[in-house]
């Protein structure tokens, strides 16, 4: 979810008396519901601000995509990025050449700060399509081999399941096929969020199974 820097929407700010001029240099364009307003490679760069209408921002690679961001009311956004733009419901843009705006942002800090929050949606985002990418196949060898362990070689207790596992950190990745350091991030988060537990070195414990076998599709946002 975006982080709003300000209480102030930018378009209540562009509605007050001293911005009209600034109002008046925007095109309103009305683009239906679910039509692309640019995707990459766009011919023009123009830079709009969302006046009505929810707008989905996503990468598309071969056959996947990846959404980055859902665009609101009062948000910006421009058309010269890698990305492409759908309008989720009828939508209105107001519209203005992207060189432009840049003459106004000294001028109109609200646009700054929903830039930012705009793009620290989108940064957010992109760490968790990496975390996804990067980590998940890890994440899901790492899981399986624990569930194993515990499952043949544990103890059944109150606590969860006891089992004991002599191995440094560099054999288990050569096991699982990663690097230590992905191995070490992996293991101190699954310690971090609970799903498993380390008394010492050798000594682990996995508190409750389904929450080890759900930890590969990740923790839900809260
Ligand atoms: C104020 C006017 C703006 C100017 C002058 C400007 C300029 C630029 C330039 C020169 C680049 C590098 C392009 C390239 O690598 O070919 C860029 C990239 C980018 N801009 Fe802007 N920008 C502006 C506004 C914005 C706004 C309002 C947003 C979104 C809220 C934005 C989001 C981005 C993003 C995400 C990229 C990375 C593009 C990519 O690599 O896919 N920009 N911008």
């Amino acid at each position: 979810m975006k982080r709003k820097f300000s209480t102030i929407n930018l378009l209540t700010e562009l509605e007050k008396p001293e911005n009209q001029s600034f109002l008046s240099e925007f095109s309103e364009k009305i683009y239906p519901k679910n039509s692309l307003v640019c995707s990459p490679g766009h011919e023009t760069d123009r830079v709009f601000i969302v006046r009505q209408g929810r707008l989905r921002i996503y990468l598309a690679v071969e056959d996947k995509d990846f959404s980055l961001a859902i665009l609101e009311p009062g948000d910006i956004y421009v058309t010269h990025t890698r990305a492409h733009v759908v309008t989720l419901d009828q939508a209105i843009l107001l519209e203005m050449e992207t060189g432009r705006l840049h003459a106004h942002m000294a001028t109109q800090p609200a646009l700054s700060r929903t830039i930012i929050s705009v793009l620290g949606e989108l940064l957010g985002q992109s760490f968790s399509i990496i975390d996804s990418l990067v980590f998940k196949d890890i994440r899901q060898r790492l899981t399986d081999f624990f569930l194993y362990e515990g499952q043949h070689n544990g103890t059944v207790t109150d606590g969860g399941i006891l089992f004991s596992l002599d191995l440094t950190t560099t054999q288990l990745a050569a096991i699982v096929g990663a690097s230590r350091q992905t191995v070490s991030t992996i293991i101190s988060n699954m310690l971090k969020e609970g799903v498993l537990q380390k008394s010492n070195r050798t000594s682990y414990c996995i508190p409750h199974v389904d929450l080890l076998r759900n930890y590969p599709q990740g923790i839900p946002e809260k």
